[in-house]
């Protein structure tokens, strides 16, 4: 049915979500700023600096640029550090054999993420030849809900975006998806902001869908 996948990372193909919740909890605690999965929910696809803004919309204190750089710098050494005790266990077999499947059939795989962190990510997981191609937070301008890291995607595959699946886990990242013109398949609770074309327990059902 569709000529690529396009795999959100954190969230989709690994539960680097955890380690993204845990980091900002502590850097929000430091700063005794309130922080729960409500407003977690609302990071997911959103770049690190944008994440760090919608923290920090609770607190009653300003900070300078250059104090942001520091808390956001902070967060991603103790998240980096959460990522390097990651192996190839951390990416389910299902999931794996998944991604395996879609190749069997011809299909192009692709990553899109805002992380910048996603190669060292994807390198952690063992699963750098399981891509055909990965745009990722370093390669783009805007982070999700902005299409273009999808788009980057679609054209290193080759392919048109009415060609790709998306699949999701965040409510930006939907958005994202269908700005681009994509289909997109969401995993995960919603409230989704758009309705998506396939709702999935696990990446793993992926395979039944593309
Ligand atoms: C996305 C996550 O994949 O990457 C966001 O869903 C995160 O929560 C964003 O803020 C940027 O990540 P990084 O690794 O560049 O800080
Ligand atoms: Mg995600």
């Amino acid at each position: 049915m569709y000529k690529g996948v396009i795999f959100d990372l954190d969230g989709v193909l690994c539960h680097t979500d955890r380690f993204h919740y845990r980091a900002w909890k502590k850097v929000a605690d430091e700063i005794g700023v309130p922080f729960d999965e409500t407003v977690n929910r609302r990071l997911r696809g959103v770049s690190r600096l944008e994440s760090l803004e919608i923290i920090l919309e609770k607190s009653r204190e300003t900070f300078s640029e250059e104090q942001k750089e520091q808390l956001a710098e902070e967060k991603n050494t103790y998240y980096r550090t959460l990522l390097s005790e990651m192996t190839p266990a951390d990416m389910e077999p299902a999931v794996r054999e998944m991604l395996q499947e879609l190749r069997a059939h011809g299909i192009q795989i692709a990553v899109g993420s805002s992380s910048k962190n996603a190669p060292f990510i994807i390198e952690r997981l063992g699963a750098e030849k399981a891509f055909d191609a990965v745009c990722d937070g370093t390669m783009i301008t805007h982070s999700k809900p902005h299409p273009e890291v999808f788009l980057k995607a679609a054209q290193a595959l080759g392919l048109e975006p009415g060609e790709c699946l998306v699949v999701e886990d965040a409510p930006a990242g939907l958005e994202a998806a269908k700005a681009a013109g994509m289909d997109c398949a969401v995993i995960g609770q919603g409230p989704w902001p758009e309705k998506p074309e396939f709702e999935l327990k696990s990446a793993a059902e992926v395979a039944q869908i593309a």
